[in-house]
Order: C-alpha cells, then structure tokens, then sequence
C-alpha cells in the first residue's frame, strides 16, 4: 500500500476552514490528518495519478467559523461544503467521473455525519472516515471509515503511554464520567457509588483523585458511548493498559477489517449492564491476562506520531481508506 497508494489533495479553499483544523484536544485527529496528509509521502500532486481525492474541509473549523453558536440553522454549514464541491466539480473532471465515490472527507466531530447527508453524493458514495461511526445513522462498514477518538491535551501522545502491570490493579472496573446520554443514565442508574468488589463507577471523582491514577490501577474500564456512539476511553485503555469494556450500540470499531477486537476488548451490550460485575468477575484471570498483552501488542497501530510512522494511526486510517478505495461502487442516485 504505501508503495502504490497516492491521494490528491485539492488545493482550492482557504484557512481557516479549509487546510486546516487543531490539533490537539478530543477532536484533535482532524487537525493532525489533514496536516500529515498534507506532507505526506502518500499525496501526489499529479491528480491523474490518484486514487482517492481528498476533500480537505475541517468539520470543527466550519462549525467555529460558520455556525452561529445555538442556532438551529445548519444551512451556511451545508451550503459551504456544497459551493467547495461544485468549486472542484467545475475545474476538475474526478468528481462528476465517479459521483464523489473516490472521494475522501474526513470529521472526528460529531456533526460530521449530519454535515455530509446535506451532500446526497457525498454521502451515498464518497468514503466517509468518521470518529461518529453510528451504524443507524448511516455509517456503512464497505465504505466508511471508523476513526478511533484520541484524546491529546497537548496534541501529542508524551506522558499518555504506558502503565503498571496487570498484577498491581485492585480496581475490577472502573467508570468516571457525566451523565451524557441514555447508555450512561442505565450504567449510573445501576452501579453508581456501589463500591462493591473493585467496582469503581461514579459521575465525577472527588477533588483530589486523578482520572488517569484511576484508570492505571484498573483491571477493566468501561468506555461507554456518551451523547454520541465514540469516546476516546477505546484508546485510552490501549495507551495505559487497562482492558476497555465497551458498552455501545450501533457502533462500528476502528480498523476492524484487520484487528480482532474480541481478543483485546469485552462487549456489553447496553441490555446487560446489570450483569456488568459478573460478567467480569466471570472472566479468568488467564484469559484478562491475554486481553491486556493483546492491547498492549495492538498499542502501536493506535499512536500517533509526529511525522506518521509505518503501522501507527495515521497509516491505519490510510489502509482502512485503501481497503475501501480497492472496492468503490458508482451510485447515480440523481
Ligand atoms: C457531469 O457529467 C454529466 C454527464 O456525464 C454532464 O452532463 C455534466 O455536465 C457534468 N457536470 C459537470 C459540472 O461537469
Ligand atoms: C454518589 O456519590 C456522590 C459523591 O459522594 C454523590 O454526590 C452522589 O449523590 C452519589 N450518588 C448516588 C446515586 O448515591
Ligand atoms: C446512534 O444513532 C441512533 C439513530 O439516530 C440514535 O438513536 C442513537 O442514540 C445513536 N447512538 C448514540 C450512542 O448516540
């Protein structure tokens, strides 16, 4: 793939919407893609010799820039991506030739699904990679991307790698975090302050308890859907080594077309989190060993490094991205 796979990234459009977006944060991967895309060895900037087109719009620079903050008025959001597209529709053939079905977007942000749906052919055909990979809200697996959510304070990973061995975690399970959305009001609804059996699950930690202390003495850690299906937990636990216990519906994992989730990941389905403690407590140690080596092992395909390394996010995305590209299907859905 890296020898052979080459993307074009449109030039037309201007920062502070276009080409560019933060980096660090929740939503930093934004950022991060479209400056790494932007140097790398994968861009040509021949674009007759492309696979995929790269649609380099920032879903969190157009709602700073575009959306007036508590307005219920998508339209300039819409209508902005829609004049980028018929901009490079006019000057370029690659659009109209496969109605945008070898074309690339890119949004961690949650809005990024609700943007490209104004865009019929963005959305039926083009290659969405999304953080918000919500399979009832139109995310297909064959053609989109699941991007994994990273949270970067400082936008990179330095002081987030790493944690005790499996031998030194007292914390069966733990959970911290708001009431956001219906999968936490169930799981707080029925675990909230039972302190019962390692079980550690409570809204917000009392002052004096670090998040990340927690987490490392840890055995499991639930990282449950919030007010949309991703969360950057998934990630966390692969970084400090607990086993991440996901709990969401309707949610597509990243990279699953080449990691086996269920050899470093437990499943709950929201209709069990009452069971929660005995599923765990039913998983022999020989077996939570192996979860937590395995996410160890599978670590590396989740950092990011500045600039990209082989087998780090960034070639993982451009794989999922490849693997798509090698089975595009033409819509005309005029
Ligand atoms: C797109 O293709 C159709 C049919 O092939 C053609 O009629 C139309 O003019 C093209 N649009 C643009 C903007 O090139
Ligand atoms: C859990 O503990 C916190 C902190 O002591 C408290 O504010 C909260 O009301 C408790 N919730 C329940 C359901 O007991
Ligand atoms: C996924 O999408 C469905 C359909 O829109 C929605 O009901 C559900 O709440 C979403 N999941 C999450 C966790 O937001």
């Amino acid at each position: 793939m890296e020898k052979r796979f080459r993307i074009y990234v449109y030039e037309e459009g201007d920062p502070p919407i276009f080409h560019n977006a933060p980096c660090y944060g929740i939503l930093g991967l934004e950022g991060i893609f479209i400056n790494d895309m932007e140097i790398s060895g994968f861009r040509t900037m021949d674009p007759e010799k492309a696979h995929v087109y790269f649609l380099p719009f920032s879903i969190i620079t157009l709602i700073n820039y575009v959306y007036t903050v508590g307005s219920s008025n998508w339209d300039p959001m819409y209508n902005t991506v829609r004049d980028y597209i018929n901009v490079i529709n006019q000057k370029y053939p690659y659009w109209n030739r496969s109605l945008g079905a070898d074309h690339l977007m890119f949004a961690c942000h949650d809005w990024g699904p609700k943007i490209s749906r104004s865009i019929p052919h963005l959305y039926k055909n083009s290659i969405r990679a999304l953080c918000n990979a919500n399979t009832s809200e139109g995310f297909k697996l064959s053609r989109d991307v699941s991007l994994p959510e990273i949270y970067l304070p400082h936008g990179t990973t330095e002081g987030l790698l790493g944690g005790p061995s499996p031998s030194v975690r007292t914390i069966l399970v733990f959970f911290s975090g708001g009431v956001h959305g219906y999968i936490r009001e169930v799981l707080l609804k029925h675990w909230e302050n039972k302190t019962e059996d390692g079980v550690k699950i409570q809204k917000y930690l009392p002052k004096g308890e670090n998040y990340y202390t927690q987490v490392r003495k840890s055995k499991y850690c639930i990282c449950a859907s919030g007010w949309e299906v991703a969360s950057p937990r998934m990630v966390e636990a692969l970084y400090m080594g607990f086993v991440p216990v996901l709990v969401k519906d309707d949610y597509a994992k990243p990279f699953s077309d080449v990691l086996n989730w269920d050899t470093f990941s437990v499943d709950i389905p929201t209709s069990r989190i009452p069971q929660l403690k005995d599923i765990l407590m039913a998983i022999p140690q020989r077996k939570y060993i192996r979860l937590q080596r395995n996410g160890v092992r599978v670590r590396r395909h989740f950092v990011v490094n500045l600039p990209p390394k082989s087998y780090d996010v960034f070639h993982m995305i451009l794989h999922s991205i490849w693997l798509r590209r090698l089975d595009i299907h033409i819509r005309d859905i005029n």
